[in-house]
């Protein structure tokens, strides 16, 4: 038997996003906007919004699936599902039990995860946990969002920021520090802001029955932006130096910076904070916005797809979230 620590392993990634693509022009046509106001607010260019009939569990078991070809393994092989979500298909159940069974994971616990866009990594960290401790052999961490549902199409505010779609990641035990091995997870909450970035109406407060969720519209949205921005710099910051110190390593050491995917500048300040250059941050949120828990898991997809993530680099992820919920975490592709 190998005595050396269990350790987690990603083995297979996938990704899966709605076909109808909303364009900043399209965005001039329903708010007093401009493509120049968002391209050099936010870097966006344009988002993909789910249709009638397609909900958050439609891309997390897609972007499921993908994974877990690329991992070849058998969904029935998979005992744990985390499902990170801020817009799950029902307040109860949770998304990841009906992800489990459209996928056929029937020896699979499943849960749903709460920690905004933080959501994958927290469930990264949560499944790394369980491997570690020898409790699960082969979990799949999902981030899945249809934030459209919850944004005020007629407030140009957070309208133009947000988007849809799934990302998932096939996480193993393995011995030793093999291939794609997951170096460390780090999370963290600031409970004392969780009003800055919210959704006010249908939880136990203001319950969706109640005429003054509908009167206010408190199914929505609610960001202030400016203080969100201040802190997402600040904490995704910390994250980052967190995994960086844990690991004994310098921001040199890094081959590929993976942000979440909330606003161009936001990346670009904490990446000079962390003096990455420009040409180690992975950027794909001109075609996607911000879609929430899921942003991480697209961006890894893609980079790994596209050939940009090369065996043996060192890889940092960092997200941030309403909560306020901060993350990051460590490969050694
Ligand atoms: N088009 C044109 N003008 C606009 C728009 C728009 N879509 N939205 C706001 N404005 C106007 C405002 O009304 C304001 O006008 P005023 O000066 O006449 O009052 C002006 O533009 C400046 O507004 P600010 O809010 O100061 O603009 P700022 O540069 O801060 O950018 C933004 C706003 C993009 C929301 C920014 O604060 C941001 O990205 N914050 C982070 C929010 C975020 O990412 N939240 C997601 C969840 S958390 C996360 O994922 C990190």
């Amino acid at each position: 038997m190998d005595s050396t620590p269990l350790r987690s392993r990603i083995t297979g990634t996938g990704s899966a996003l709605p076909d109808k693509i909303l364009t900043n022009a399209d965005l001039e046509r329903m708010v007093d906007t401009n493509d120049e106001w968002i391209t050099s607010r936010t870097g966006i260019k344009q988002r993909r919004i789910a249709s009638e009939g397609e909900f958050t569990s439609t891309f997390a078991v897609l972007a499921a699936r993908r994974a877990l070809e690329m991992a070849n393994c058998s969904p029935e092989d998979v005992d744990l599902i985390v499902l990170g979500t801020a817009t799950p298909d029902f307040p109860f159940p949770s998304t990841a039990c009906i992800v489990q069974h459209e996928i056929g994971a029937r020896n699979a616990a499943a849960f749903d995860v709460s920690a905004a866009c933080s959501g994958f990594l927290y469930g990264l960290s949560i499944a790394d946990k369980y491997i570690r401790s020898g409790a699960a052999k082969k979990t799949l961490v999902i981030g899945a969002e249809v934030l459209s549902r919850i944004v005020d199409w007629s407030d140009r505010n957070t309208c133009i920021l947000f988007g849809d779609g799934a990302g998932a990641a096939v996480v193993e035990a393995a011995h030793g520090d093999g291939n794609n091995a997951l170096l460390s997870t780090h999370i963290f909450s600031n409970g004392s802001c969780w009003e800055l970035l919210y959704q006010p109406g249908c939880g136990s407060r203001n319950p969706a029955s109640n005429s003054q969720t509908l009167d206010e519209k408190l199914f929505y949205i609610k960001m202030e932006g400016n203080d969100v921005f201040k802190h997402a710099v600040r904490a995704m910051e910390d994250a980052c130096t967190a995994a960086l110190d844990a690991n004994h390593l310098a921001p040199n050491d890094i081959s590929l910076f993976i942000p979440h995917q909330a606003n161009r500048r936001i990346i670009d300040a904490v990446s000079k904070r962390l003096a990455m250059p420009t040409e180690k941050v992975f950027v794909n949120l001109h075609n996607y916005g911000n879609t929430s828990a899921a942003s991480v898991p697209i961006a890894l997809d893609e980079a790994y797809r596209s050939g940009v993530i090369k065996s043996d680099d060192l890889i940092m992820m960092a997200a941030f979230g309403g909560g306020f919920t901060y993350s990051s975490a460590l490969i050694r592709w």
